[in-house]
């Protein structure tokens, strides 16, 4: 079922500026309206390389999920037959300082956009969720769809509380819902708070690196294409009130993946330090995406070798945009956070 008018939420964002790109470019009859607060982590510039066709079908709205009225008179300006919902407070470590953003946007605001977009005649909703609402993993299995939610953080219990909304919208009102679920993505464009730029940054100026606890913590790691592809065919193909898990099969843990960046920077381990462990930090994220596979279609296609490689240099090219991106904000935060760990 075709799509001619979507509403994408944080669009402006790492992962929802890539969905925008891949949407534009493949479905050429379809246009975005991307409802985005531009905080922090939102960055109009992650959508400056839109080709002519893209952009005239892309029309970019400064505004909050959780503004009832903006989001009801938005839907009335501009009829949509989805909602993808992307926008969020989207980083554990600022959860733990402050909690009360992430139940702002997260929860309210996903509540918000429910009832604007079943009000509204939206026919799909699809919420973009993550592993982390499943909590830890042990040494062995993955988390499926049917794992219990059993969220560690101020972050994943706020997602994990909007799929819970999610899912009651569904059931009590018949509305047309997706959730997917998503390990950890990486890419180009993605905020340098996250471990792979976050560390990529630090090392090419020559700073410590702040592995938290032991390093042994394991992430599944997923690039951000393949993100957008399965988010793209549950959008089409997924059943209604549908959940789907998605994966890259590339387990590691972080201070693997630490001494491989250093590797490729061609930087020394001496600059690794062995900080305070996050409180509550999830040990094991790796997902079952045999659901999506069957269901969907979906396999993830980049090698984290090669999508590694291909990140770093994108990193390595644009320092200007990261140069950008930290603002005031952000190194207000990282001091704090930062300061009393090592
Ligand atoms: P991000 O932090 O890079 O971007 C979030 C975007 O949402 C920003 O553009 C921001 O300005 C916008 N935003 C925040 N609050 C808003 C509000 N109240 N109203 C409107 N816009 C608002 O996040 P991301 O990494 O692109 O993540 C996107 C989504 O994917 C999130 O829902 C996140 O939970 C989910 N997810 C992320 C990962 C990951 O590894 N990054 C993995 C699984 C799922
Ligand atoms: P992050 O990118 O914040 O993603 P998430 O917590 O959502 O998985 O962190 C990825 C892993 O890297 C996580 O186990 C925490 C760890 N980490 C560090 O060890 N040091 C850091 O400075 C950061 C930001 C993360």
């Amino acid at each position: 079922m075709p799509f001619s008018r979507v509403l994408v939420t944080g669009g402006c964002g790492f992962i929802g500026a890539g969905f925008i790109r891949m949407l534009l470019r493949e479905r050429p009859d379809t246009s975005v309206i991307n409802l985005d607060k531009l905080t922090y982590a939102g960055n109009p510039a992650n959508l400056a390389d839109l080709d002519a066709a893209s952009a005239a079908r892309h029309t970019f709205v400064r505004g909050d999920i959780a503004d009832a009225r903006q989001v009801r008179e938005l839907l009335r300006e501009f009829p949509c037959d989805a909602v993808l919902n992307f926008a969020a407070e989207s980083h554990v470590d600022r959860s733990i300082v402050d909690a009360a953003p992430f139940v702002q946007t997260n929860v309210l605001g996903v509540q918000v956009l429910l009832d604007a977009a079943r009000q509204s005649g939206v026919r799909r909703y699809v919420q973009i969720s993550t592993d982390e609402v499943y909590g830890a993993l042990g040494v062995e299995g993955r988390f499926t769809e049917q794992t219990p939610l059993a969220p560690n953080s101020p972050y994943s219990a706020s997602k994990a509380s909007a799929d819970m909304l999610v899912r009651a919208a569904h059931m009590t009102f018949d509305f047309d819902t997706i959730i997917t679920r998503c390990s950890n993505n990486y890419g180009p464009h993605q905020f340098p708070e996250k471990l792979i730029p976050f560390m990529i940054r630090r090392a090419l100026a020559d700073e410590t690196l702040p592995v938290y606890g032991d390093g042994l913590q394991i992430r599944d790691w997923i690039h951000v294409e393949d993100h957008c592809r399965g988010i793209l065919l549950a959008l089409e193909q997924g059943r209604p009130g549908g959940v789907y898990n998605f994966g890259g099969d590339a387990e590691m843990t972080n201070i693997a993946l630490v001494r491989l960046l250093l590797e490729r920077l061609d930087k020394p381990e001496s600059l690794i330090r062995h900080v305070q462990d996050r409180p509550g930090h999830d040990r094991r994220y790796a997902m079952d995406y045999s659901l999506a596979a069957g269901e969907l279609g979906y396999v993830p296609q980049k090698s984290f070798a090669e999508g590694l490689a291909a990140t770093i240099s994108w990193y390595l090219e644009h320092q200007a945009w990261v140069d950008d991106v930290v603002s005031g904000e952000y190194r207000r935060f990282t001091q704090k956070w930062y300061a009393g760990r090592e």
